[in-house]
């Protein structure tokens, strides 16, 4: 196993992509290193990048320590690219990650003030962290690379390299969503992160209204100059583009999943097992943005309202672990559980349970046999950013029938339009939408269906790609997101 001891190529031109969590966790085991894929919609859109491109992509491989980090080929046994591992200390994880990250810009972005806790200690080590970051990334970049940073993690890191590499293509995604400048300003450090991030050539957001909170905030924070016509903020000599540009998949790759006869075995396997003429799904890392207690609140409302529907409908909800050294989310989890058990105490009826939860991840064959199992899925996160589930969903289904319910509150809402919306707060609409859902008739539902199959296949992974790399201008922005 390498060590990390590559330098920059004499060539260049290699595309480095850096993100706090990259393609896979490592795990140090007695039998040697364990590589376990990682799950998150910021994987799934830029590992096929990397793949087809190749490159390096710097992370941090979740693994706690002082040495230094592997530098691995990916994936194991294709080499398409390098995985460049960044080693966290116990202090610096406490710290950036769980401190900073998660529980100061992570809640601030999604707009849960309340949960945000302003440590200045926490500061302290993201700082320090961007910094080890930035020393990995110099000393594997040469001048004409491209960097390509991802996420509220690594705010700093454009303006740490930019002092090194003055020349050196520096472009950043921003996941989650860019909160108002309201918000954003209540944050310390408010001014800091957005000089870090003003070091970059350009920089992506999901939707017009992220690009606009963005634009706002360094005009009234830093009272930069900026061109709301063209999307360009002008700042220390140069000019740097803002654009929307939400996330693509690979939807041939869901379509030829679902074709599949195992995986269209498997959701006959689930239908059976829930013993229920509807079923409803939800898939969710766990995290209290996504709405899941509400979501069972919502269910527990529809049965209690609809009593014909008890025995007759079943909601799968898939929790995918997450976060799990943080309160809140150990908190959110018990939360979760406490109301499952309630919703079955009270509604289970002849032995047909109404919640089935499982606490796992779910591989993407799995994932798209309960897709497939569904009748609707139920999509209803407070906030995000943009949300991949809907997407993957509608791939998956385009080819049969099946729902989508989508809060108006996630970024994919702009996009797919053929879903039926419901506030995530407001039970009793939630529990209307969904006993419209699955009343709805069949042909409506594939007019529905393929209604959004057609944005997912124009603005797909390809074309996100296209947007982000730099090569679009500014008149090729989405339609879409320009209606936010
Ligand atoms: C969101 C963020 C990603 C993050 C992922 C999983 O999708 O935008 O940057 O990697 O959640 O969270 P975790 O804390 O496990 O990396």
């Amino acid at each position: 196993m390498a060590q990390l001891s590559f330098s920059g190529g004499k060539t260049g031109g290699r595309l480095l992509v850096v993100s706090n969590r990259g393609a896979c966790t490592l795990r140090q085991t007695p039998g040697g290193l364990e590589i376990i894929p990682a799950v998150s919609g910021l994987v799934s859109a830029v590992e096929p990048i990397l793949r087809r491109e190749g490159g390096i992509w710097v992370a941090w491989g979740g693994r706690c320590g002082q040495e230094p980090g592997h530098l691995l080929p990916l994936p194991e046994g294709e080499s398409k690219y390098l995985f460049a591992e960044v080693v966290l200390s116990s202090e610096e994880i406490k710290g950036f990650y769980d401190g900073f990250s998660n529980s100061i810009m992570w809640p601030l972005c999604h707009g849960f003030l309340e949960k945000v806790q302003f440590e200045e200690n926490y500061w302290q080590l993201y700082r320090r962290v961007n910094e080890k970051f930035a020393r990995t990334v110099v000393k594997m970049s040469s001048h004409n690379d491209r960097v390509w940073v991802h996420d509220y993690h690594l705010t700093l890191l454009p303006a740490l390299i930019r002092r090194q590499r003055p020349v050196l293509s520096i472009s950043f995604f921003w996941h989650v969503p860019f909160p108002p400048v309201e918000l954003f300003a209540t944050l310390p450090w408010a001014g800091e992160i957005l000089r870090g991030l003003l070091a970059c050539d350009q920089i992506g957001f999901h939707t017009e209204s992220y690009v606009r909170n963005f634009l706002q905030a360094v005009e009234e924070i830093l009272r930069a100059r900026v061109d709301y016509l063209n999307s360009t903020i002008h700042w220390g000599g140069r000019k740097i583009r803002v654009i929307a540009a939400p996330i693509g998949i690979d939807w041939r790759e869901y379509l030829t999943l679902a074709a599949r006869e195992e995986i269209k075995g498997k959701a006959e396997q689930i239908r059976l097992a829930l013993q229920s003429d509807y079923v409803l799904l939800g898939v969710d890392r766990l995290d209290y943005t996504k709405g899941i207690p509400q979501r069972l609140q919502a269910f527990s409302h529809l049965l209690t309202n609809y009593p014909w529907l008890r025995g007759k409908v079943a909601l799968l909800q898939v929790v995918v672990p997450s976060r799990v050294e943080t309160a809140a989310y150990q908190s959110l989890r018990q939360e979760i559980e406490k109301l499952v058990g309630e919703i079955n105490g009270l509604f289970t009826t002849d032995y047909q349970v109404p919640v089935r939860y499982l606490y796992r991840s779910l591989t993407r064959q799995e994932l798209v046999g309960h897709y497939l199992a569904a009748d609707l899925a139920l999509v209803t996160p407070l906030r995000d950013g943009l949300n991949l589930v809907a997407k993957e969903y509608v791939a998956s289904k385009a080819r049969g029938t099946g729902g989508l319910l989508l809060s108006p509150f996630a970024g994919a809402a702009l996009q797919l339009k053929g879903a039926l919306l419901a506030n995530p707060y407001h039970p009793r609409e939630m529990a209307e939408q969904i006993k419209r859902g699955l009343e709805m008739p069949l042909p409506e539902q594939q007019q529905r269906l393929s209604s959004m199959m057609r944005i997912i296949r124009e603005q797909d992974l390809e074309w996100w790609w296209q947007q982000v790399k730099g090569m679009s201008n500014n008149a090729e922005q989405p339609e879409v997101a320009a209606n936010d």
